[in-house]
């Protein structure tokens, strides 16, 4: 028996997790933690809410609100959401907690007392129109390495590379738009260089590793290895254990990766064992997992052991196998992207166990990997249901029906040809999981399942059971052992579904009851078999909300309009009508929408406005400048006049408020000419009528979706209308 520590990276408490962190980084480790006690090993497994950082201020400002209130609310919400998926931690910890600042500290303290730590003075981004420090997300610009755009002061997300203020291109406050300026400030650095002779020879050491994450690691290793600073000036976080530093806290990073051992002691004291974690933390036996996603490589294998190897006598990580991205469209996902991929929206419509199942046989494991809908359910349907279930099912039912119990064996003995494909397939099983390769474990499992369909084809039980019912119910007993074989294996996969199946077969307890070579004996026959019922079903979508053939707006109907805040402008680099805006419409991240408004507004006009932008227009490049929507504007060149307005919701709605009249099926995504057919006209409209009579039920300038004779104001459906600020003439076109 080993002792296995599976530590499963953190996510921020900024919102709902998503299908790309399940299978990125959640799942992964379920199975694998799964995998090893179904093997009979003892796991502890680690994470939680990584609830300090930017991310969480950032969330916290925009809705107003205190950190401490997004930090809680996601906290649960995402307990909740792993819980559904049938992820078990030994406890899904905080590190908004006591113990945890306790270690955090601990350790921070520890490492100055051995010199790990040091106070350099730095320079750091200040926003003179805020009056305010900018850590890390507050500010954005192009990254100096691979020139992706609105990557952060401190990582870029699309190439790894991590910053120092200064860094990166074109810096702006993401609250103002302002350039920042650099002041200094003074902060605690992370003596890296110290450990660069030990890191390259700990990443030397691990030879299975994955590729990506060695490579990527020994690059950084190969170049000078920078201290870095682990504080921050800002208030929300873990206290830096510092007489006189009230002002600043630990960075988010830094608490972060200590989680993984706090919460280990957390565990160790709410089980009444303060001493448990001892044994899987300083027991070089124990062998740590840690399980990410690709743009944490650097934190897992540089930062996080060279604070190990500093405080000394823990644990440094045996494996890191970061898996890569989950994209939708070909971009990474999250929640603004691909349409409800959050947890809690996911599961309201799945079974946990498909979606498990879709996201380890499509898992971005060596390379990045594309979801869709469609996939999910062509595989859901033609592997999960017709593979597995179907066998399952089949050779349930038939047995039941026709013995009602588990059949003898044939005379001869257990069948050497059943008994040799699960012993082959277990083995390659065993083999794939104890190396994370999760893919093919899974993929062993669905070729037994396959075989189990070939197998029961071929003895033909429906004539034999009238031909010779003793070499019938000996062929259904050799099912029924491929059977169990699968839902053993499974387990780790699907865990719910295989108990079903584990009691269908009439077993007591769980596979993990059943001890670690159960697939290899033969299959214990004459008890009773329950009644069986399908373990999966196919899914079947209701079909995409399309307009209706017949009726009215049907192409507003499709418009994703939603309510939404401008929060900066720039100059585009090479179009002299055109500006870069960036538009907050609630979600994680602001837009970037190209509007030829420059004609019309100046900067400062158009920063802070509120307006309506059309959420699902296909993204596009204008003058080599992406945009993600359109922002609405009346135009009344045709009516007579030259003006060009900008729209904004009548009241104060929050970014993101869907205004749709109440009526919306908005598709997915529309092409511009789409969204040419829908039209709409701004009216002066008095007593509820437009000034060419068509019923309208509001009065004053409002804009509306004009279709066949039909005028419908747009509203947030709760009386909240759309309007422009500014002359302009009535039945000016909206677009
Ligand atoms: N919150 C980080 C993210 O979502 C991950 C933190 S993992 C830990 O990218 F190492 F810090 F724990
Ligand atoms: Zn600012």
């Amino acid at each position: 028996m080993s002792k296995i520590c599976v530590n499963i990276a953190w996510p921020y408490a900024n919102g709902a997790i998503h299908i790309g962190h399940v299978a990125g980084s959640l799942l992964p480790p379920d199975i694998f933690a799964r995998f090893n006690r179904l093997m009979g090993n003892e796991v502890l497994v680690v994470g939680g809410s990584d609830q300090h950082g930017t991310p969480i201020t950032v969330t916290a400002e925009r809705e107003g609100v205190t950190p401490e209130a997004v930090a809680e609310r996601y906290h649960e919400i995402n307990k909740k959401a792993i819980e559904d998926l049938g992820i078990e931690y030994s406890l899904f910890g905080k590190t908004h907690c006591d113990t945890h600042f306790e270690v955090t500290q601990g350790i921070f303290r520890d490492l100055m007392g051995k010199g790990h730590l040091y106070v350099r003075e730095t320079d750091q981004y200040y926003c003179a129109g805020c009056a305010r420090f900018l850590p890390d997300r507050y500010v954005e610009g192009t990254c100096p390495k691979c020139g992706a755009e609105n990557v952060r002061s401190d990582q870029c997300d699309r190439c790894g590379a991590a910053f120092e203020p200064g860094d990166v291109l074109g810096a702006r406050c993401i609250h103002c738009g302002g350039s920042p300026e650099i002041r200094p400030s003074e902060h605690y650095f992370l003596r890296l260089s110290a450990f660069r002779d030990r890191l390259i020879e700990f990443v030397r050491a691990n030879d299975h590793w994955r590729p990506n994450v060695k490579a990527f690691t020994q690059n950084w290793l190969e170049k000078e290895l920078l201290d870095r600073a682990v504080t921050r000036d800002m208030s929300w976080g873990v206290p830096v254990p510092v007489e006189g530093w009230g002002d600043k806290v630990i960075y988010v990073w830094f608490d972060a990766v200590i989680g993984y051992l706090s919460d280990s002691i957390e565990y160790s004291r709410r089980v009444g064992d303060p001493d448990l974690w001892k044994r899987f933390w300083q027991d070089p036996e124990t062998r740590h997992y840690y399980f990410i996603g690709k743009d944490n490589i650097p934190f897992h294998s540089i930062i996080w052991p060279s604070i190990l190897m500093g405080v000394g006598g823990l644990c440094l990580p045996h494996d890191i196998p970061a898996n890569e991205f989950l994209l939708f469209n070909g971009e990474k996902l999250s929640k603004s992207r691909g349409g409800a991929v959050d947890v809690p929206s996911v599961l309201e419509k799945h079974d946990r166990d498909a979606v498990r199942y879709y996201l380890a046989a499509n898992m971005p494991d060596t390379h990045d990997a594309e979801f869709s809908w469609d996939d999910f359910q062509a595989r859901v349907n033609s592997e999960l249901v017709s593979v597995l279930g179907n066998f399952y099912h089949r050779s349930l039912s038939f047995t039941h029906k026709n013995f009602g119990s588990v059949p003898p064996q044939g005379e001869g003995g257990p069948d050497a040809g059943v008994a040799e494909a699960i012993s082959s397939a277990f083995e390659e099983y065993r083999a794939r999981l104890s190396s994370c390769d999760f893919k093919k474990a899974l993929k062993a499992v669905m070729d037994l399942a396959r075989f189990g369909n070939r197998h029961f084809d071929a003895s033909k039980p429906w004539a034999l059971v009238k031909s010779d019912r003793a070499a019938c119910g000996a062929a259904m007993c050799e099912s029924l052992r491929i059977a169990r074989a699968l839902a053993f294996m499974a387990w780790p996969f699907l865990p719910s579904s295989s108990e079903k199946a584990w009691a269908f077969l009439g077993l007591p307890g769980s596979p993990l009851d059943a001890g670690a070579g159960l697939p290899l004996s033969p299959m214990p026959s004459g008890h009773a078999l329950p009644e069986p019922s399908p373990i999966y079903k196919k899914i079947e979508f209701e079909k995409e909300a399309e307009p209706a053939a017949e009726g009215p707006f049907q192409a507003f109907r499709r418009l994703d309009l939603r309510a939404a805040r401008i929060i900066s402008a720039e100059d585009h680099p090479s179009a002299d009508r055109l500006f870069v805006l960036k538009v907050d419409v609630g979600e994680e991240r602001p837009r970037q929408v190209v509007a030829g408004l420059k004609a019309y507004y100046s900067k400062e006009q158009i920063e802070g406005r509120p307006a309506v932008l059309v959420a699902n227009l296909k993204p596009a490049k204008l003058r080599g400048v992406a945009s993600e929507g359109m922002l609405l504007a009346a135009d009344d060149e045709g009516s007579g006049g030259k003006s060009v307005l900008l729209l904004r919701p009548s009241a104060d709605l929050a970014p993101g408020t869907r205004i749709d009249s109440g009526v919306g099926a908005p598709a997915q995504r529309i092409e511009y000419e789409e969204f040419q057919k829908a039209e709409m006209i701004l009216f002066d409209a008095k007593d509820g009528k437009t000034s060419s009579g068509m019923e309208l039920g509001v009065s004053g300038r409002v804009a509306a979706a004009v279709e066949g004779g039909k005028a419908m104001a747009l509203t947030d459906g709760k009386g909240c209308t759309v309007t422009a600020d500014g002359e302009i003439s009535d039945g000016a076109k909206i677009r």
